[in-house]
């Protein structure tokens, strides 16, 4: 599908994703390329940045590869100057990139919080910061910021995320009203359990525990990158254009079952026995 990104200037819209280049994160970045948005695309690894490049142009996107560690607000400060001397302009800013183990919090190192903590919430402050004045001369400007519904739950055994995650979910609260009289929309999206290299690395650890996260899932299966793509896609777009502030779940209803008892299941569960 090919969005109408009339209206918004001459050259063609800029789009930034973190950690753009694997994963969810290149999902979201192929979804704007076809969208019609130059896309830039920052990640600590160059071998990310190669991949994604790579299969981005092999589609017929545009797209700058910056390495940066989001971590670092001298290397975030350097990516958005190489965004304005190169494009001159920045339409969407996605707050991707993150950190993530399984880890029981009283066996997490300081290292190993502040790793997750520094990725997830710093990171996503440092770009918001450093991106306001391209965003603030954008004709329809817009951020989303990727979280998890265990920022509102509880994040056993990621405790690191689940509490970087919550404070990303206030401070898109924080920046939609602060940038709201400059037009700028601030949004995220929840993903619930999708399947990438990454979270087949860092979380779906054994078949066991994959399945026990999908036998959770209302709709029974694990999401796609496309799929969240699609809602950060509609969240940046005009669509969306009263919407500011706000969290759309993405999950199959995994976060409405989560302690849920379905009497139904169990009640057929009783008349085929
Ligand atoms: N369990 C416990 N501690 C862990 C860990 C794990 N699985 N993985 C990393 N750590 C700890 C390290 O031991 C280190 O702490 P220490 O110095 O006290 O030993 C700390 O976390 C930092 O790890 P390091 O590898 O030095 O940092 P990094 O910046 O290179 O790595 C991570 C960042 C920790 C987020 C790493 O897991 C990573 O890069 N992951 C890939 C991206 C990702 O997770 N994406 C999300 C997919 S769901």
């Amino acid at each position: 599908m090919t969005r109408d990104t009339s209206g918004i200037g001459a050259e063609p819209p800029v789009a930034l994703v973190t950690g753009g280049g694997t994963g969810l994160g290149l999902a979201i970045a192929r979804r704007f390329a076809k969208d019609g948005y130059t896309l830039v695309i920052a990640s600590r690894s160059a071998e990310h940045l190669a991949h994604g490049s790579d299969v981005l142009r092999a589609e017929g996107g545009t797209v700058l590869t910056v390495p940066t560690d989001v971590r670092e607000p001298a290397q975030v400060d350097a990516l958005f100057a190489k965004v304005k001397e190169k494009f001159g302009r920045l339409d969407v800013l996605v707050n991707n990139a993150a950190g993530n183990f399984v880890a029981r919090s009283e066996e997490m190192s300081p290292n190993a919080w502040r790793a997750v903590v520094g990725i997830v919430l710093d990171g996503t402050f440092y770009c918001c910061r450093a991106a306001f004045p391209l965003l603030r001369a954008s004709p329809r400007p817009a951020v989303v910021n990727i979280v998890a519904s265990y920022a509102w739950l509880a994040g056993p055994g990621t405790a690191h995320s689940a509490a970087a995650k919550a404070g990303v979910v206030s401070l898109t609260r924080s920046l939609a009203v602060e940038w709201a009289p400059h037009g700028i929309r601030v949004n995220a999206v929840a993903p619930g359990p999708v399947r990438t290299e990454g979270t087949d690395r860092q979380l779906w650890v054994s078949e066991a525990l994959t399945e026990s996260v999908r036998s959770g899932i209302p709709l029974g299966r694990f999401g796609t990158p496309e799929e969240i793509a699609s809602a950060v896609s509609f969240l940046a777009g005009r669509e969306a254009a009263y919407i500011t502030g706000e969290v759309l779940t993405v999950d199959g209803g995994q976060w409405l079952g989560h302690g849920v008892m379905d009497l139904l299941a169990q009640a057929k569960g009783r008349e085929r026995a």
